[in-house]
């Protein structure tokens, strides 16, 4: 038996290396695909959770970065940049320690979660604390690389979609075709970009490759409502969720995600604060797995989705969930009831627990 190679050795054929493509990996994908038990009840559907957030750094942000820095090394690039929200400032800052390079990162001022500023401070990143949110740290992230010798790690390029798709590549090898619905959140929508081209690939009868999936599913995207440009169908000024991860007003990849959205026959919505947190309270007390806010707008939108009919009972259903919910615990302790203090004893522990 072998380890997992990482994506790139796993998906080689289908990604833009070649033989002196220098690869930098943390072994990232080869993700769980996990049956959802309880969602799969309240929707009537066979439901199961893509967990990104078993990859290295903890989020799906590792498929891409594991291209865009190996592809960055081959053309000698010394230094990256990002804007980020957290997770892939997180991945940036270690797929450059493995390649050698400087990372510098562009983040919100207090709104990333405090385990993903700790990723990037470990790490040895420089980060930068911008008087602005993601889209103002993006926009002066692209204007550095213009500028500068700084290769650009944002989704907006490339390799890092071209990394991204292979987790619909490990869906369709999991389950022998592709589902009938996926699910995702979308912040900047370049994961949802991702998927729908990698959807789309393995479904290409004329591929050269030929083609593992019959079919591609209808793509489901959910914005928060406070940062819902593409629902609104205009840039939001000043966004703002609790999904800090997600709050973003103005995705540099809109038209690629209404792409996806129209050729798959699929919708972007939004999900409230409150349908957010109670599908994050869900998947960490029912359903065993844990996730941070934003990820858990792909399962609230898909519960939200099934209570306005809009999903016929005994579809086959993905739902990503994004990141690990170890970044961003805040959620998890406020509002629970504090844990009670016992003293070294079996009678008090036992009468606390209601065993005796
Ligand atoms: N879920 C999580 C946990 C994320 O970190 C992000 C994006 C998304 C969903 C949305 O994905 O942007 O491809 O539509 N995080 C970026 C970051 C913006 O900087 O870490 P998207």
């Amino acid at each position: 038996s072998r380890q997992w190679r990482g994506l790139i050795e796993e998906y080689r054929s289908r990604l833009p290396v070649d033989d002196h493509t220098p690869v930098v990996t943390l072994r990232e994908g080869g993700t769980p695909l996990v049956p959802a038990q309880v969602v799969s009840e309240l929707t009537r559907c066979e439901v199961h959770l893509k967990v990104e957030g078993a990859n290295p750094t903890g989020s799906f942000k590792d498929r891409g970065m594991t291209m865009a820095i190996s592809r960055a090394k081959q053309t000698g690039a010394k230094a990256v940049i990002c804007a980020s929200t957290g997770n892939t400032s997180a991945s940036a800052a270690a797929y450059a320690v493995r390649a050698g390079m400087v990372c510098a990162v562009l983040v919100p001022q207090g709104k990333i979660a405090l385990g993903k500023m700790g990723q990037a401070l470990v790490h040895g990143a420089q980060i930068l604390q911008v008087d602005g949110n993601f889209d103002d740290c993006l926009t002066l992230a692209r204007q550095l690389a213009d500028k500068y010798p700084v290769a650009l790690v944002n989704s907006v390029n490339p390799d890092r979609i071209e990394g991204q798709k292979t987790a619909a590549f490990e869906v369709v090898d999991m389950l022998g075709d592709a589902p009938d619905i996926h699910v995702l959140p979308v912040g900047n929508a370049g994961n949802i970009t991702a998927y729908w081209k990698g959807y789309r690939e393995y479904a290409d009868a004329a591929h050269p490759l030929g083609a593992p999936a019959s079919r591609t599913p209808r793509m489901f995207g959910y914005q928060a409502s406070g940062a819902a440009p593409i629902v609104r169908g205009e840039p939001v000024k000043d966004p703002s969720t609790l999904a800090t991860a997600i709050r973003i007003g103005n995705p540099a990849s809109w038209e690629q995600a209404l792409a996806a959205r129209d050729e798959s026959g699929g919708l972007i919505d939004e999900v409230t604060d409150r349908q957010i947190l109670a599908a994050y309270k869900l998947l960490a007390s029912q359903e065993g797995v844990f996730v941070e806010p934003a990820s858990a707008a792909s399962v609230a939108g898909l519960i939200k989705a099934a209570d306005q009919g809009l999903v016929e009972p005994g579809q086959r259903i993905v739902c990503t969930v994004t990141g690990n919910g170890l970044k961003d615990p805040d959620w998890a302790v406020a509002g629970a009831p504090r844990p009670v203090t016992v003293p070294v004893d079996a009678d008090a522990a036992a009468h606390r627990l209601g065993l005796a």
